[in-house]
């Protein structure tokens, strides 16, 4: 059975950044509140123009390049995103149109602000499978486009961006080693976008009262918080018979400071065993993770051989854990395609113009025939 190594990795954020300083000036809240109560002190918030998708095919770009490969080499394509583009067609579809990966499958998973390491373990599955031999699998978020700019409570916390890692079938051991999922849908009203699916569609009524904004309960969702972090850390570091000194570093979703110093007190280590970005991203939910795994490897505090924890809880609710033996690129150099992303995306935009040109033809020759 092949093992499914991480072997290329990226990320992309929009270029705007809102300061709590700024954001004081739009609710009742203050910097130094902020900072305090989450450990946050800006996020990056996307242009008009700037989408969960292509935010997603921008990180996907950097992480492919990183691997060496080009996106005819991918086979499969997952999206995890809570901020999809539309209910359907899936996000990941369009990240397959921009990136021209014409060989992949593609579909989004939902799993909020855990969905990354669910998507991971999906990928490494379809390796371990055999099944696939190259996946991307990516996070990718804007929330911002959900977030009620009028609730103090929640438009401090979240951010925008988006990570990727590519992941390649390999016999040589290390890369993804076991996983944990949970979920425990009776606290979905905990965080949740109440109008817009199919249980209450958006009318004008859900407009007026707000639904189609993020509503949290943050007590409780700390609270649970900082539960799951620990006991989901214990329950795979046991299943992969590590222990916690083994490890050089933990990963946990990006959402408060405080969970995560409760975390590092509840798993009793050091506080510095947590890679912590939040400061300058807020909480990007699921792209998070591997927003703060790009961060890590490029301090080089994240090496080939190290063992690695990433840990994630959200809305659902859901929670998850992983253990990952680090690798990075596996291909030489002289064995490496090195993609420009300025010259494949006006190609992979041709492609897709003349794809429709195609189906136009074949729609308009079939009438004919008939
Ligand atoms: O990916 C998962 C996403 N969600 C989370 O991770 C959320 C987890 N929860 C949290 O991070 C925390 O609950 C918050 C940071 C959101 C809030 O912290 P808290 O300790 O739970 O505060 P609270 O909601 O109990 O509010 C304490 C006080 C209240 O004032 P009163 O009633 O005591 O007078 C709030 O109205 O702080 C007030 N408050 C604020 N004040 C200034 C709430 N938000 C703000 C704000 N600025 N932005």
């Amino acid at each position: 059975m092949p093992n499914a190594h991480i072997t290329g990795w990226g990320m992309a954020v929009p270029q705007k950044v809102l300061t709590n300083d700024d954001l004081s000036k739009m609710v009742d809240t203050s910097d130094q509140w902020i900072r305090e109560m989450t450990g946050i002190r800006e996020r990056h918030i996307a242009a008009e123009n700037e989408s969960s998708a292509s935010l997603g095919a921008a990180a996907s770009f950097k992480a492919l390049k990183m691997a060496g490969l080009t996106p005819d080499d991918v086979d499969l394509i997952i999206c995890s995103t809570s901020s999809p583009e539309h209910i359907f067609p899936a996000t990941a579809c369009l990240i397959q149109d921009q990136l021209g990966a014409s060989n992949a499958g593609a579909y989004d998973l939902s799993a909020a602000c855990s969905g990354f390491i669910y998507a991971l373990q999906s990928g490494a599955q379809a390796i371990k499978a055999g099944d696939a031999n190259t996946v991307l699998v990516i996070g990718a978020e804007t929330l911002s486009r959900f977030v009620n700019w009028q609730d103090r409570n929640t438009c401090i916390l979240f951010g925008d961006g988006a990570g990727a890692f590519v992941l390649q079938a390999s016999d040589k051991a290390g890369g993804i080693q076991k996983g944990v999922i949970h979920s425990d849908g009776s606290g979905g009203d905990y965080l949740t976008i109440p109008s817009g699916g199919s249980k209450h569609p958006t009318t004008e009524a859900t407009l007026h009262a707000g639904q189609h904004f993020i509503h949290m309960n943050g007590k409780e969702v700390f609270r649970f918080a900082t539960r799951v972090i620990v006991s989901s850390t214990n329950e795979v570091l046991k299943k992969s018979g590590w222990k916690a000194e083994d490890l050089r570093m933990i990963i946990p979703h990006q959402a408060n400071r405080r969970i995560i110093d409760a975390a590092a007190r509840g798993l009793e280590l050091p506080i510095e065993s947590f890679f912590m970005n939040l400061d300058r991203y807020g909480n990007t939910s699921t792209a998070s993770i591997p927003i703060a795994a790009v961060e890590a490897a490029k301090e080089k505090r994240l090496r080939a051989g190290d063992k690695v924890v990433l840990v994630g809880f959200g809305a659902g609710l859901t929670w998850a854990a992983m253990t990952i033996e680090w690798t990075g690129p596996l291909l030489k150099p002289f064995e490496k395609h090195y993609i420009n992303a300025d010259w494949y995306k006006p190609w992979a935009f041709l492609r897709r113009i003349l794809k429709r040109i195609i189906r136009w033809l074949d729609t308009f020759l079939f009438d004919r025939s008939e």
